[in-house]
């Protein structure tokens, strides 16, 4: 099965756990796409949601297909989130932030009852750090903490878009991606990172997904997190 086919798969295990009159958080990327081309099916068949998405892509995504939208502010607790990731462990510990989104993504998982994240079979890996970490900085303070993080072991670049020019995230922020290698202590990293002036936020996501979907070949294997 191709790769799309299995992230396509792995959205649509997750209509399940949508339920009618839900606010539901809509995730990032292109397997959280599929799910929202999904879940604009099922609100065209009836179902009423609405939906707060963790980007401006998204939300146009969503609102094309007549998917209603609603802010944070409007409704400040979300009873499940659908979202994709870059690597998922055995602990359902995740980095996330690929597409550019991951601080509204973590602010939006964090307000979740239920967090669904949903994969195609490569982003299972045994220790987390093989995809480079995005860490989200003000402009201001990328230089230092560019070094700050080069000190800690690795390798760092600063996201641009194809013409060059620094990545923009929907805040008005730049990306640094941050390699690593195999990440011994993830709880430990996430603490540095977070306590660093300047990191808006990171894409370490621990403790946050309480569903793993993961399409391997045409088999859905889901795991659940011990303490959700
Ligand atoms: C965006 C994300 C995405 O969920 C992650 O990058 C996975 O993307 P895709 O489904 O395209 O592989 O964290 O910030």
């Amino acid at each position: 099965m191709a790769n799309d086919q299995e992230k396509e798969a792995a959205a649509r295990a997750s209509l399940r756990f949508i339920k009618d009159g839900q606010v539901v958080g809509i995730g990032t990327g292109t397997t959280a796409a599929h799910f929202i081309q999904l879940l604009g099916e099922l609100v065209k068949n009836g179902l009423r949601l609405r939906g707060i998405p963790t980007s401006d892509h998204s939300r146009q995504q969503a609102a094309a297909l007549g998917i209603p939208i609603a802010t944070l502010d409007e409704c400040p607790q979300i009873d499940v989130t659908v979202d994709g990731a870059d690597e998922v462990d055995p602990e359902l510990r995740l980095i996330k932030g690929g597409g550019g989104a991951l601080l509204r993504e973590k602010i939006v998982a964090s307000a979740s009852k239920q967090v669904v994240i949903i994969t195609d079979a490569t982003k299972r890996v045994p220790v987390l750090g093989r995809f480079p970490l995005p860490v989200e900085v003000i402009k201001f303070a990328q230089a230092v903490v560019l070094r700050k993080i080069e000190a800690l072991g690795a390798s760092v670049s600063l996201r641009r878009q194809a013409d060059g020019k620094p990545f923009l995230t929907d805040e008005n922020n730049h990306i640094l991606d941050c390699s690593f290698g195999q990440i011994a202590d993830v709880e430990k990293l996430a603490r540095r990172l977070s306590d660093m002036p300047g990191v808006v936020e990171h894409g370490l996501f621990i403790g946050m997904a309480s569903v793993l979907l993961v399409a391997n070949g045409s088999e859905i294997v889901e795991l659940r997190a011990s303490n959700k």
